[in-house]
């Protein structure tokens, strides 16, 4: 039978972080990914960095690009009643957020572990865990049409929300806690040069908008739109005279259109499973947990995950210590609520529920607080740039 230290279920950047940071302390590991090498390359997510995110890039020696072409943000803006209000991030926290898409974070990491000799099996198919309770856990899977099985001392099940690892716990073992959010957003790319050199956070009666960028070439705007749209409906002079709408009348008239090169609707959710380990088997990123993505939380959320197993492992193989594998569920679920109740207060603050005028009332007031108080532009400042470790755990 094959053996290896970790075996890594899911090639997304959880799987490939982790894989490359432990390569890095010499530990090896196998990444098994259902998908092609170029499907899980070609994927458009999120595409901003936390400064945490951005150091544990560098610390796995894929952040060298992301040096040269990263934008630094040192604040963004928040529209209302017509207006823009600038949050002074750096002013207010004296930290900075990174824009850096995260389809190039996958390509760093590719080139850096992959095309080094990482061993990552793309394609397989009917990925089996066990024993994960036991000190000799196991993964089977099928691949060209062959069955194999790998013997492993852990298991990190980094395959995403739909991923195997979290549905093999049997469902006394596992609590989830989830909320639904009754809108869409509608996002779509397009080459052309941003409204801005910084985000803006739209509230608007006809609902939330987003204008973000991937470059100074590339722009990456959002729509809240109803659940039951569809593509289809959203050809893209609807989507400009739409995003428009949303948006102040200045910068409105700033924006630049053109043809979208992707558009896509992506409902929104919070999700929590606890615990986030099981014997030898650990949980990470969207296998653990999903955040609406207003404040874009989602991948900073999977590279603290990553952060705290590895550091945990490296200590299990250096030191022979488990203290730190023993406390990854409860750190890593400390940070994880107050990323979930950031997101959801961001979320529930920016975008129209419904025909509820006095909801919009209050939502206004909260703006106009928040953009008003320094106390208040700070909580949301430093939530936005990414409460500090020790905070957050
Ligand atoms: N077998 C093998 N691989 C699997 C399986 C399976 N049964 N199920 C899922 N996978 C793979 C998926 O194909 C995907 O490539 O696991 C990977 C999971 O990657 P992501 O969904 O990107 O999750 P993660 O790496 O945790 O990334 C979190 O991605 O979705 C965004 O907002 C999120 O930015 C955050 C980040
Ligand atoms: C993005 O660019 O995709 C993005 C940026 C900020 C967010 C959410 C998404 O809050």
């Amino acid at each position: 039978m094959q053996q290896t230290r970790v075996v890594i279920v899911g090639a997304g950047p959880s799987g490939l972080l982790l894989a490359q940071l432990l390569r890095r302390h010499g530990i090896d590991s196998v990444v098994l990914e259902q998908r092609t090498r170029h499907y899980v390359e070609a994927r458009i997510r999120a595409g901003l960095l936390e400064q945490g995110t951005v150091d544990l890039l560098r610390e796995a020696g894929v952040g060298e690009r992301m040096a040269r072409e990263g934008l630094v943000h040192n604040g963004f803006e928040v529209a209302f009643e017509g207006r823009a209000h600038r949050i002074d991030l750096h002013g207010l926290t004296g930290s900075q957020v990174t824009v850096y898409g995260q389809t190039e974070i996958q390509r760093d990491l590719d080139h850096g572990f992959v095309d080094n000799g990482g061993d990552v099996r793309y394609g397989v198919e009917q990925v089996v865990i066990e024993g994960y309770e036991s000190a000799h856990p196991r993964v089977s899977f099928t691949m060209d049409g062959v069955r194999q099985e790998i013997a492993c001392d852990f298991i990190a099940g980094c395959d995403g929300f739909h991923g195997v690892c979290r549905r093999s716990i049997p469902s006394d073992a596992i609590r989830i806690y989830e909320r639904a959010y009754p809108f869409c957003w509608l996002g779509i790319l397009a080459d052309v040069e941003p409204l801005s050199d910084e985000l803006i956070y739209a509230n608007h009666v006809r609902g939330f908008a987003l204008c973000s960028m991937r470059s100074r070439t590339r722009s990456r705007y959002y729509i809240q739109c109803p659940v039951n749209d569809t593509i289809a409906s959203w050809p893209d002079e609807r989507f400009w005279d739409e995003l428009r709408s949303r948006l102040p009348s200045a910068h409105a008239a700033r924006l630049i259109t053109g043809p979208a090169i992707e558009k896509a609707i992506a409902p929104l959710r919070s999700f929590v499973a606890e615990p986030m380990r099981f014997g030898r088997l650990f949980l990470v990123g969207d296998a653990a947990h999903i955040v609406p993505p207003t404040g874009a939380k989602g991948l900073n959320l999977a590279a603290a995950d990553v952060r705290v197993l590895y550091q945990a492992l490296v200590e299990h193989y250096r030191l022979g210590s488990d203290t730190a594998l023993d406390e990854y569920s409860s750190r890593g679920l400390a940070r994880v609520w107050k990323a979930m109740r950031f997101s959801g207060w961001f979320t529930m603050l920016m975008h129209q529920f419904g025909d509820d005028p006095f909801a919009h009332k209050l939502q206004l007031a909260e703006l106009n607080y928040l953009t008003e108080s320094p106390a208040a532009s700070q909580s949301l400042a430093e939530n936005y740039v990414g409460l500090k470790f020790d905070q957050s755990t």
